[in-house]
């Protein structure tokens, strides 16, 4: 039986966060164990750069990323992981679907529309500080996707649009040429993490800035954990664990009976806030320690990471010079 490819990228902005681990890195990577699938997984670094300005932090991000990767347990033996900036073929790729891509399409796109919003609420002109990578950054997206004859994308579900252009995108050409060109991908999103809260409550993104990092030294991981926003009921109340911010991210770490045993907790009375964010510390903590060494241990000489980066790219373009090959002849350039 022919695998199903699976590919999904993470645009490097920083450490990743709880939010990145749970939505996306732990459910790629049990999806990766499954023997029916071959998986690829890529730092998307060019997208940052429509918004990363400083070289150094940029590659400090793509080396945390990586390594969050690796430390989490990608096996580089098994799953491919690469830079896309080191496989030149997406860009080729990109401006073969440049030509294919209505203009109407990328108006449509929700990040593009939100920055115009923005805008507007400014009172400053449509375009400001918006640049061509932001308006264009579907087809980059789709570039990546289709370059593998990718038929999974995991992706969160401010993803989703992008998976429907890349499709759009591939259909217009296949359309065209009356050939099967273009593998037609599909988005997969986990319902059951979908939705991780942030120490406000609200999702957790970087840019509401209620994030939690995922490889924070401990003490600090368990400083933020404790500023997480709860309501101001008193020790000895019972309190109701499905309107707290401390459980749903617990109930995201923990097995069904730690669940019910700590919402029992809850109902009961009798424990603080306090006590609950150190039962959710610990469950975060135990899952994530072995990891956090495997990562501080990469981080601190990255030539390992490099190593490992530069032979995924070898193999990304095995597969990814087969499919311009494909394109250049099928659109009349070869
Ligand atoms: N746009 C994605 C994000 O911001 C990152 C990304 C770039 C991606 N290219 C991709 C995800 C291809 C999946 C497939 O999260």
């Amino acid at each position: 039986m022919d695998k199903t490819v699976v590919l999904t990228g993470i645009k490097p902005t920083g450490m990743p966060h709880l939010g990145n681990y749970l939505g996306a890195i732990r459910p790629a990577l049990k999806r990766a164990d499954d023997e029916s699938v071959e998986a690829r997984f890529f730092i998307a670094d060019y997208h940052s750069l429509n918004t990363m300005r400083n070289a150094e932090e940029l590659r400090g991000s793509i080396h945390e990323i990586a390594a969050t990767w690796l430390a989490c347990g990608l096996d580089p033996s098994k799953t491919l992981i690469y830079k896309q900036s080191d496989v030149p073929e997406t860009f080729e790729l990109t401006t073969i679907l440049m030509a294919f891509t209505a203009k109407g399409l990328m108006n449509r796109a929700h990040a593009y529309k939100a920055a115009v919003d923005v805008n507007r609420s400014k009172e400053q002109s449509d375009d400001h500080q918006i640049n061509m990578g932001l308006y264009t950054y579907p087809v980059l997206m789709a570039a990546d996707i289709l370059l593998f004859d990718t038929q999974e994308v995991p992706v969160g579900k401010d993803q989703v649009q992008h998976v429907e252009m890349a499709q759009d995108i591939a259909g217009v050409i296949n359309h065209n040429y009356k050939a099967p060109l273009l593998t037609i991908p599909e988005a997969r999103i986990d319902e059951k993490v979908m939705l991780v809260p942030g120490s406000d409550g609200r999702k957790m993104s970087k840019s509401y800035g209620n994030h939690i990092p995922l490889f924070l030294p401990e003490k600090k991981l368990r400083k933020m954990i404790m500023k997480i926003v709860t309501n101001s009921q008193g020790m000895e109340e019972p309190k109701d664990p499905e309107t707290c911010n401390v459980f749903a991210l617990y109930k995201l770490f923990a097995t069904a009976e730690e669940q019910t045993a700590l919402a029992q907790r809850y109902r009961a009375g009798g424990m603080g806030w306090g006590e609950a964010k150190q039962e959710l510390f610990e469950k975060i903590n135990d899952e994530i320690k072995d990891q956090r060494a495997i990562y501080d241990e990469l981080m601190a000489d990255t030539t390992k990471i490099d190593a490992i980066l530069a032979q995924g790219a070898e193999q990304a373009r095995a597969v990814a010079s087969q499919t311009i090959q494909r394109l250049r002849k099928a659109v009349g350039v070869a």
